[in-house]
């Protein structure tokens, strides 16, 4: 952006979107629904996954193979849609590299602005929660915030298991110190919890909110492509491509909850 004018872009190529899995796919849909035209690229590492309960050399490690994979595709932004890997890795990406990189952290911020009287309850891996950059976030804006690291709740997912018995004594067990407490907020710090929300709220009472990051990260790609004159031509129709470090089986498994969350 120059004198606050917006530059228009027409650069066909895609964004590139990575995460340890199938978390960063619900990040994918906001970002079709908000950039119909952009060709977008989905990279999930599944492999690898999970990234949370790792060490932070690995992950940043990963998070860089998972950039130049998206490379390899000609992406002219990526997207980090994965809230333990930004917090491992984007400064060093960005330092490295000299186009846009968006990240993402747990939503605490908002969650905060809507906290009343009770308290908010911040879900996050391990990696993420016991992150320098989660320390200062919480530092600025964890008034009334209690952090739980939820290791092994990513997998539910991974396995496409959004409601099982399993998942809901997981949840109880997870929120069970805080049955007696008013919960203003649930701030769904991982994305692959967004694909948790209906067994996450049927913890909760109406007056709790569900909150994450994947509608501002979107917004946030949107404000980047056009301040840097990237975005795609108007009137196309993007394409989204999905690929795995996993191979096939997985790409399937990517596709389905991408489907999925178009409903
Ligand atoms: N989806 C990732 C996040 O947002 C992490 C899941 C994992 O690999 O542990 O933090």
């Amino acid at each position: 952006m120059e004198n606050g004018i917006v530059k228009k872009g027409k650069d066909p190529r895609p964004v590139g979107v990575f995460d340890s899995g199938a978390g960063g796919i619900s990040v994918l849909r906001e970002i079709r629904k908000l950039l119909p035209a952009e060709d977008l690229v989905f990279y999930g590492d599944d492999l690898n996954a999970p990234y949370g309960t790792k060490p932070v050399e690995q992950i940043r490690a990963l998070a860089e193979n998972a950039v130049k994979k998206l490379l390899s595709f000609d992406s002219k932004a990526v997207v980090i849609a994965c809230n333990t890997a930004t917090a491992a890795a984007a400064e060093a990406l960005r330092a490295e590299y000299d186009f846009p990189i968006i990240g993402m952290e747990p939503a605490i911020k908002p969650a905060a602005s809507i906290r009343k009287d009770g308290i908010v309850l911040s879900m996050a891996t391990p990696g993420t929660i016991g992150s320098e950059k989660y320390r200062r976030l919480y530092e600025r804006y964890g008034e009334g915030v209690i952090s739980i690291p939820c290791p092994g709740l990513m997998e539910f997912v991974e396995r496409e298991e959004l409601d099982s018995p399993a998942l809901h004594a997981c949840l109880e067990r997870l929120f069970a110190p805080y049955r007696d407490r008013k919960v203003d907020a649930v701030v769904l710090g991982c994305t692959h919890y967004v694909f948790l929300k209906h067994a996450i709220r049927a913890c909760f009472g109406p007056e709790t909110a569900l909150v994450d990051g994947n509608e501002g990260t979107a917004r946030q790609l949107k404000k980047r492509l056009e301040e840097e004159a990237l975005l795609a031509p108007e009137g196309r129709k993007g394409e989204t491509r999905i690929h795995s470090s996993g191979g096939e089986v997985f790409v399937s498994r990517l596709t389905r909850l991408y489907r999925w969350t178009e409903e």
